[in-house]
């Protein structure tokens, strides 16, 4: 059995999916992690029976915010960190100590559409093929190594709102699948 925890700062509709497909496994989503503090996903947490923190970046130094949630991951005894749709970007402090085990998911084909308009970004650029991205966090905007991409196809009429269902829909079934992967990998060497 390992342990992940999740960074979230919005909706948490992928912090949902996640929970949900790993509480079929032996896995544990041991703790929510968000910087907003009007967030819905702090609701899907109560309903999910996942213990959430607020950690707040407001006035404060980075260097604390991060010593604050790198004691969070610590004690919750995590074995990986997912990002999903957190909002912020960890200096070294963080990817430092957790090197290789933080994971984010991007809804663009990375390096392309970078930041936090990826999915209009994609769509107003006429590309023909948009889609999602799952890769290691290092100290950069989007810019880790890749894990996993997934493409699809532009269909006609395609509008930006169904462009957008399109990838939440692969985002909701490809990221749990990757986490679990590496949470069994992890799982063989504790
Ligand atoms: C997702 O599209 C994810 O790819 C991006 O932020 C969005 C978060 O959505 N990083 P939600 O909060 O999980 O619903």
């Amino acid at each position: 059995m390992a342990n992940i925890a999740v960074l979230a700062s919005g909706s948490g509709s992928n912090f949902q999916s996640i929970t949900e497909a790993i509480n079929k496994t032996e896995h544990k989503v041991v703790c929510l992690i968000c910087d907003r503090k009007d967030a819905y996903v702090f609701e899907r947490a109560k309903v999910l029976g996942i213990k959430s923190y607020y950690v707040p970046y407001y006035k404060r130094e980075k260097e604390d915010v991060e010593k604050e949630i790198d004691q969070i991951l610590s004690s919750s005894e995590c074995h990986l960190v997912a990002l999903a749709g957190f909002m912020r970007i960890f200096s070294s402090y963080i990817i430092d100590r957790w090197s290789n085990k933080i994971i984010n998911i991007h809804p663009s084909l990375l390096p392309k559409y970078p930041g936090a308009h990826g999915i209009e970004e994609s769509y107003y650029s006429g590309d023909l093929e948009m889609g999602v991205t799952i890769h290691y966090v290092d100290t950069g905007m989007d810019t880790g190594p890749v894990i996993y991409q997934e493409s699809f196809t532009r269909r006609e009429n395609e509008t930006l709102e169904s462009a957008e269902e399109e990838i939440h829909k692969i985002e909701h079934r490809a990221y749990p699948e990757i986490l679990i992967k590496k949470l069994d990998s992890i799982n063989k060497t504790v």
